[in-house]
């Protein structure tokens, strides 16, 4: 049948890289987490439809938004201007700093980034915490470039850090804080980068960008926002 008046027009797909607890992970099968609530909320108080939530590694959100295989990132993703090169961002939802994450009971307790020298460190590709390694520690000497591994997922990362392949991770601290509850490794201190999670939208997608500013608002201001906190972050 025709479709002339194209509801289409309004469904929009999300992406998301779940393995970043609390913000997106499977459970039982399913993608569950801060930002799968949050971004549904935010869509609610919208004229949009959400449709479907399809799972990509991190570093390949931005080009599946751009190819538009997806239509929004809902992915603890922060606002650079490296990133507001290629694509654009709503209004921030969620602000976060990074950690340095170390296996328990390693006996390697660093506590600044010097202290990290010659050591073997982990990102997630494509991250800011990946940038931290690059800037802060192979530009700047401490370690070389292959003392860093860079991994497609930080559950990955963790693992090598719990077999003690690696000395420490760089990660979002709210991050860091959650598996270290579930995992043998803890928050040896907080490196702070005082980043703003937004979301992810294609350049010119201005109508789209302004609905879900407005859904950002209504639910900041509402309860919810401090209903699914207190849910994923027990806060
Ligand atoms: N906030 C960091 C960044 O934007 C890490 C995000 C990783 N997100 C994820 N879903 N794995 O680079």
């Amino acid at each position: 049948t025709g479709n002339g008046d194209d509801t289409e027009d309004n469904q929009i797909i999300a992406g998301t890289a779940p393995g970043f607890e609390p913000f997106e992970m499977t459970r039982d099968g399913e993608l569950v987490g801060f930002d799968i609530d949050h971004l549904e909320a935010v869509v609610e108080e919208t004229d949009y439809e959400l449709v479907e939530w399809e799972e990509y590694e991190f570093d390949s959100l931005i080009p599946a938004l751009e190819n538009e295989r997806i239509d929004v990132i809902a992915a603890a993703m922060t606002i650079t201007e490296e990133r507001e090169e290629s694509i654009a961002f709503s209004d921030p939802y969620y602000s976060a700093d990074q950690s340095v994450l170390v296996e328990t009971g390693a006996g390697f307790e660093p506590e600044s980034l010097e202290d990290l020298e010659g050591s073997q460190v982990g990102a997630q590709s494509g991250t800011t915490g990946e940038g931290i390694v690059q800037d802060e520690l192979i530009d700047e000497g401490l370690i070389e470039d292959d003392d860093y591994t860079s991994y497609d997922n930080y559950v990955y990362a963790i693992q090598d850090l719990e077999r003690g392949l690696i000395d420490a991770i760089i990660i979002d601290e709210p991050v860091g804080n959650s598996f270290q509850d579930d995992h043998e490794v803890e928050v040896a201190f907080t490196y702070e980068t005082d980043e703003q999670y937004g979301l992810g939208i294609r350049q010119g997608d201005d109508d789209l960008q302004a609905a879900l500013n407005e859904g950002i608002a209504a639910v900041e201001e509402s309860s919810e926002y401090d209903e699914i906190t207190q849910e994923w972050f027990g806060e």
